[in-house]
């Protein structure tokens, strides 16, 4: 069994809040692993790559590590920096998801996200760390809301939506951005068949913490 707490959902899930907040809870490390996906979209968006043709040789040239921040928490490098917020534009957002597609960038990303865990207990968020990366995770949650609820959470989000984007413009970004990780044939994003699935609207993130934290305790 792997030593990791699986958390994966759909886009604005709220699953990161809360996958970190269970981290500090239980004093382990947290990784997000969308970040790997938005680093390989940046990295390619500045050197204007065509993001579809993404091949091993651009890959090959990248460096990708998580280092732990100012913060103390582990965060991702893009060669040997830490991009910050412009990991996080809409752009960017929906560029990982275009190469997310590619079983050559998945392949790829999953020898680092294995090569985290080992040895240590970590929460590792994503969409598909139940199905794919860890199937053998102590713990496996699957982390969703309302398509309205995350709509309006992403909008709360600082930088996350565009400058001026409307309810209704980031409701359909993040569907688009769900029916291409849904529908994608490798990985695609759906709850393991043994994930807790754990509805959070009208929750708040202490509640589900909590209703996540109770049930590893009664699975234990
Ligand atoms: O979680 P986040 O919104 O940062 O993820 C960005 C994109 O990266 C997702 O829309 C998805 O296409 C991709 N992703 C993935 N598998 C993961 C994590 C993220 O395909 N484990």
């Amino acid at each position: 069994m792997s030593n990791c707490i699986a958390i994966d959902g759909p886009a604005a899930s709220g699953k990161s809040t809360i996958a970190k907040r269970i981290a500090e809870k239980l004093n382990i490390a947290y990784i997000n692993t969308g970040s790997l996906y938005r680093a390989v979209a940046l990295a390619a968006l500045r050197a204007g790559r065509d993001l579809a043709s993404i091949d091993r040789g651009f890959l090959d040239t990248l460096q990708l590590e998580y280092a732990k921040d100012a913060a103390g928490g582990y965060e991702l490098k893009l060669n040997g920096a830490f991009p910050g917020p412009a990991l996080r534009t809409p752009e960017v957002a929906a560029g990982a998801s275009l190469v997310a597609t590619r079983p050559i960038v998945r392949d790829y990303l999953l020898d680092v996200q294995r090569g985290f865990a080992g040895e240590r207990m970590v929460v590792m968020e994503g969409r598909d760390i139940g199905t794919v990366i860890f199937p053998d995770a102590a713990f496996k949650f699957f982390v969703t809301a309302t398509p309205e609820e995350r709509a309006r959470r992403r909008l709360a989000q600082d930088g996350e939506a565009a400058d001026g984007a409307t309810l209704a413009e980031v409701a359909r970004e993040i569907a688009a951005r769900d029916k291409q990780d849904s529908e994608r044939s490798v990985a695609p994003l759906k709850p393991a068949a043994d994930a807790a699935v754990i509805d959070t609207t009208g929750l708040s993130i202490d509640e589900a913490v909590d209703t996540i934290i109770g049930r590893m305790t009664r699975q234990q």
